[in-house]
């Protein structure tokens, strides 16, 4: 079972966010040891357009959302579109109960093709995530085109920010476990 999930929502392939969400994921997954997955919009394909419930997914799809329900932690990632998340990266969390996530340490990060946008994830994720009552980490990494090359982060200041921003994602792992454990298994 994957423990540190990422999810991308991005079609694109290749995809400057799932680059992103892929080095933050890899980062933590050394750090701690866990096993790491990423998924993208690509990889749950066509049927989450027209699905009303997590049932209606796609078996594979389903086992994928299913899998960043459970993960650990999760690193979140979306293009901006439109000076937003795209609208399947919505969708997706419109098929997701209200207290799933909740206490889920999360990391935030977008991509943009420039800087113009580049408090989406202060002013579209973190919103959402707190609907969903996620233990979302303080800093969110956002990274324009010109920061991310051939797949990889390219600018160092984004390189540290991700670092500080995934060792944060870390630190929330212990606790939140640790509340999730039953209280005869802590005595
Ligand atoms: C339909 C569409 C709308 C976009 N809107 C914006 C935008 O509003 N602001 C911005 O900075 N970039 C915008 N972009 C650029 C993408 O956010 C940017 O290229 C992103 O890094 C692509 O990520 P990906 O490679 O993971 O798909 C848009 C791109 C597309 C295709």
């Amino acid at each position: 079972m994957a423990h540190i999930v990422g999810f991308a929502g991005s079609f694109s392939s290749p995809s400057r966010t799932r680059a992103l969400v892929q080095a933050a994921v890899d980062d933590a997954a050394q750090r701690t040891g866990l096993e790491g997955l990423v998924f993208d919009l690509g990889d749950l394909g066509p049927s989450l357009g027209t699905a009303q419930h997590l049932f209606d997914l796609a078996n594979g799809a389903r086992d994928l959302v299913l899998s960043l329900l459970d993960a650990d932690a999760i690193v979140i990632g979306s293009p901006v579109y439109k000076g937003s998340y795209t609208g399947l990266f919505k969708h997706l969390f419109d098929l997701i109960e209200p207290e799933a996530l909740r206490g889920k340490p999360t990391l935030l990060t977008a991509t943009g093709g420039g800087h113009r946008h580049a408090l989406v994830i202060e002013h579209q994720l973190r919103p959402l995530f707190g609907f969903f009552e996620a233990n979302v980490v303080p800093t969110g990494v956002y990274a324009a085109s010109s920061d991310l090359q051939d797949g990889r982060i390219a600018s160092p200041d984004i390189a540290t920010r991700l670092e500080g921003a995934v060792s944060q994602l870390v630190a929330a792992i212990a606790p939140a476990k640790e509340a999730a454990r039953p209280r005869s298994a802590a005595a």
